[in-house]
């Protein structure tokens, strides 16, 4: 979770050399570096490719930019059907930028841990392309799936190819197991989630018969039920939603996550207490020890360390 992403000064100092954000994940050297650096200096078991779920709107004709404090914005965006013409399918080749970061990652890496592709569900990438940006509300994306459901299906279906592609490629340059982030999952209701976000999730975990599949939709607690009958191994938590009732919600699935991120702001003890209620709280369901998000950005270097070591001593 953003593990790489700004707490470590030694991450900062890269992307200083690099310029800026894009740059950093255009160049396999630099974004290969910063893969390694969680594994080398917090100790974490996997690693996660440096990279960004944007860069398959770009392979897809729509090209993004990375503003300082504002986070992502597409000078062009989606709002009609015509504007669809623009894009195309992506070919996995087309982002040989992150294929090859992966495999230079995975020659430094030499088998210490393994590397996690990763994917924006098609839902979560479709709300940047007709919102242009992040949002608060996404209610120019929602209103499309109110207003134009046809045309809504029509990029779905397109992103959902590319995505497949982009996987598949990943897989063969060497990702060890793939991870998709439905981040803006919680902003849907369950009926709009279950016909414009969750079938095509469940097609790329058909797709992808490769490798172990990891399923994160920030938010969908209302989905976790029809979760468990979908073709992925792994489903991720937000800190929302209760451990004892995912457990039973999700008996098919390891289950990974799920402190909040804030926790970290607590004293030591104060982590070391609440990772070691998480962890009892999976009790011996199948676990992937996580954040339920994201780090921030102030989060202390020593406090991520310490909840790593607390749930490596557990
Ligand atoms: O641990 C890692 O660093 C892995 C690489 C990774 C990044 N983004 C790097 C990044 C991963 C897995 C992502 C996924 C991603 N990107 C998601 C899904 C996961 C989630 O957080 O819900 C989303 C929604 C994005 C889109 C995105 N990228 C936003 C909204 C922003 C700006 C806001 C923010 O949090 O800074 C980014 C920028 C971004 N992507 C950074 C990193 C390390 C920060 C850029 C920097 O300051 O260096």
């Amino acid at each position: 979770m953003r593990q790489a992403g700004r707490v470590l000064p030694e991450y900062r100092k890269v992307r200083e050399s690099a310029g800026d954000f894009k740059t950093l994940v255009k160049t396999p050297e630099l974004a290969a570096e910063v893969t390694v650096q969680p594994v080398d200096i917090l100790g974490v078991d996997a690693a996660i490719i440096f990279s960004d779920i944007l860069v398959i709107p770009e392979a897809m004709g729509l090209n993004y930019e990375m503003e300082e404090k504002r986070g992502p914005i597409f000078p062009k965006k989606i709002s009609s059907p015509t504007d669809l013409d623009q894009l195309h399918i992506a070919e996995g080749e087309e982002l040989g930028y992150v294929l090859e970061a992966i495999r230079l990652t995975k020659k430094e890496l030499n088998g210490r841990v393994p590397l996690i592709g990763f994917a924006g569900a098609p839902w979560t990438i479709f709300s940047y392309m007709i919102e242009g940006s992040g949002s608060k509300t996404f209610s120019a994306a929602k209103k499309v799936l109110y207003s134009e459901p046809d045309l809504a299906h029509r990029l779905l279906d397109m992103i959902t190819s590319s995505t497949i592609n982009y996987l598949k490629a990943q897989v063969r340059a060497g990702a060890d197991i793939i991870q998709v982030f439905d981040s803006w999952a919680g902003i849907l209701s369950p009926e709009q989630y279950f016909q414009f976000s969750l079938p095509y999730i469940s097609r790329i975990c058909d797709a992808i018969t490769e490798v172990p599949k990891i399923v994160f939709a920030k938010g969908a607690f209302f989905a976790r039920e029809k979760m468990n009958s979908i073709a992925c191994d792994v489903v991720g938590l937000d800190w929302n939603m209760d451990i004892a009732e995912s457990r039973t919600l999700l008996s098919n699935k390891t289950l990974q996550g799920n402190l909040d991120p804030c926790a970290l702001y607590g004293s030591f003890d104060d982590v070391r207490r609440e990772t070691k209620k998480m962890l009892q709280s999976f009790g011996n369901h199948p676990h992937i020890a996580n954040l339920g998000h994201g780090l921030y950005p102030d989060t202390e270097v020593d406090k991520v360390k310490c909840f790593i070591d607390t749930v490596k001593e557990f």
